[in-house]
């Protein structure tokens, strides 16, 4: 057993155990952090990508929360989180680019593929392949997991890319509708009320 405060041990016997618990957990339904070190493991060590997903997850789920989803839109917003820009790798090989519409093209079968025994039901992995096949059109929003999503990915993306405040304002009027996205995006870029 690791001592006390040995932060850098694993005890393997429980982690064994943990992990059978999680899978029998929600009728071995795959945990949404099970879902991240799965797709942190298919990244293959790209860190922009990692971090950028991360980052679109911990906003999504914050989001959320704050919105008050059931607990079903929730699990469905942050696996779309998580999995969004799984098409990236392959675009920027097959295209040389990442553009949101091929993105969107090549992400369906991926996630479909990434999803396929995550005991997932069929109408939630349909919905977070429809998120990811619609993440960069801001047009025909049909859902509040569709809305946060585009909101958590604009905000990582501003915040990533040092967007000018006079344009996230601008983005902000036009696309975001969520009192917490709102809320979040003011106070991140310093926004008035
Ligand atoms: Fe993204």
């Amino acid at each position: 057993m690791p001592s006390e405060g040995s932060g850098s041990f694993v005890d393997t016997s429980v982690d064994i155990v943990s992990k059978m618990e999680k899978q029998t957990d929600m009728q071995g339904k795959m945990t949404i952090v099970e879902m991240m070190q799965e797709i942190i493991d298919y990244s293959e060590g790209n860190i922009h990508d990692i971090d950028h997903f991360i980052r679109v997850w911990a906003y999504a789920k914050t989001i959320g929360e704050m919105e008050g989803l059931d607990e079903k839109t929730q699990f469905v917003l942050e696996a779309a989180a998580i999995t969004h820009d799984i098409a990236c790798p392959l675009c920027r090989e097959k295209y040389g680019n990442t553009g949101g519409r091929l993105q969107e093209k090549e992400g369906v079968p991926l996630t479909e593929e990434f999803l396929s025994g995550s005991g997932m039901s069929e109408d939630e992995v349909e919905r977070v392949k429809y998120l990811v096949g619609h993440h960069h059109t801001y047009k025909d929003i049909d859902g509040i997991d569709y809305q946060i999503l585009v909101e958590a990915d604009y905000i990582a993306n501003a915040t990533e890319n040092g967007y000018a405040p006079k344009d996230v304002c601008l983005f902000m009027d036009m696309f975001f509708k969520t009192e917490a996205g709102r809320k979040l995006l003011k106070s991140i870029f310093g926004l008035a009320e």
